[in-house]
């Protein structure tokens, strides 16, 4: 008689508490490939901030695991109120959510009432509440040239090169808060420009939380998504792309034969805080995607009150990119 072979690695005791708790697993291309890959494999999926909150509101499960940081998980509950949000760690965050405290911020606003505020989804559930729009990176263009023609004033937190690169396109004069990615803040123009004249041939794709002299050199600027669109729809065989390193795993997926060059920062043995790989997103691993299933832990709250907020800024922006 033949052993049944029972497999007890992590990817399938995870697979398994996925089920017995009727679980989702959503992820962002910055996470792991081990990460990305269980995700699909489980059912769940592999986006960029907003589609995974849409996804997690559109799935019938009854738990969602964020693979991801803070904001992402809270984004997800203040679609999915009734569904129960766990994060992998509850200390992976973001610079942008930390450069913006609700009580400054709300101040800033208080100051400017003639305003719209427009908030980037790096943010946390009571900045959103504050906020007129939540806008992500690939939505930020659109919604501000729509305000931008109903002769309407912004003001746009948190991230400084993002609303610079915004306000480049579209003329707009706009109220700006100082925040910055300390991932994409790394990226350097000189550096950059060296690794171009090496590789001639190979496209340049930089995503905007990047600084204005490197979002010059694109040949491509966009959210995760749109790189990674960018990267099939392109006819180079080659690129160069200035974003966290993570994302890699989804281009070559989608391009195999394709070849693909980290931008540089600050270079090896360099001060660079995190080059090209954000340290929250890091946090993630299959171990801690485990223990939070099996434990329960690290689960998104947010009061009523504020998600009620939330979800009206988040939904203008759903609704104008329906
Ligand atoms: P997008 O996936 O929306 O482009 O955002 C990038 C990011 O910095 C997430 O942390
Ligand atoms: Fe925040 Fe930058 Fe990390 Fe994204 S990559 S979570 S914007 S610090």
């Amino acid at each position: 008689m033949q052993d049944i072979v029972i497999d007890r690695s992590i990817e399938n005791l995870i697979k398994e508490a996925l089920k017995q708790n009727n679980a989702t697993l959503v992820a962002h291309y910055y996470v792991s490939s081990d990460l990305q890959i269980l995700a699909e494999e489980s059912g769940g999926i592999v986006s960029d901030s907003l589609e995974m909150a849409r996804f997690g509101q559109n799935s019938d499960a009854e738990t969602i695991i964020v693979a991801g940081v803070k904001f992402m998980g809270e984004t997800a509950k203040i679609l999915s109120p009734e569904k129960r949000v766990l994060v992998l760690d509850d200390q992976a965050t973001c610079s942008l959510d930390l450069s913006c405290p609700i009580n400054e911020f709300s101040e800033f606003c208080d100051q400017n009432p003639d305003h719209i505020v427009v908030v980037y989804a790096n943010t946390s559930a009571e900045v959103k509440a504050r906020a007129d729009w939540v806008v992500t990176s690939g939505s930020a263009l659109k919604v501000v040239e729509k305000l931008h023609s109903e002769g309407k004033k912004v003001l746009w937190a948190p991230d400084k090169h993002l609303g610079h690169y915004v306000q480049s396109k579209t003329g707009i004069e706009m109220l700006m808060w100082d925040g910055a990615c300390i991932v994409h803040e790394e990226f350097k123009a000189e550096g950059l420009k060296r690794l171009m004249q090496l590789h001639p041939e190979a496209g340049v794709l930089v995503h905007p939380e990047s600084p204005k002299d490197v979002i010059a050199l694109a040949d491509v600027v966009g959210s995760t998504t749109q790189l990674i669109n960018a990267v099939a729809s392109r006819p180079e065989n080659m690129f160069i792309v200035a974003t966290d390193n993570g994302i890699f795993h989804k281009m070559k997926e989608i391009a195999p034969n394709k070849k693909f060059i980290e931008a540089p920062t600050m270079g090896e043995g360099a001060d660079c805080e995190s080059c090209a790989h954000c340290n929250w997103m890091a946090m993630n691993t299959l171990e801690k995607c485990l223990d939070t299933l099996s434990t329960g832990k690290n689960e998104i709250r947010i009061s009523t009150q504020i998600i009620e907020k939330a979800q009206h800024s988040i939904h203008r922006l759903l609704e104008f990119t329906k």
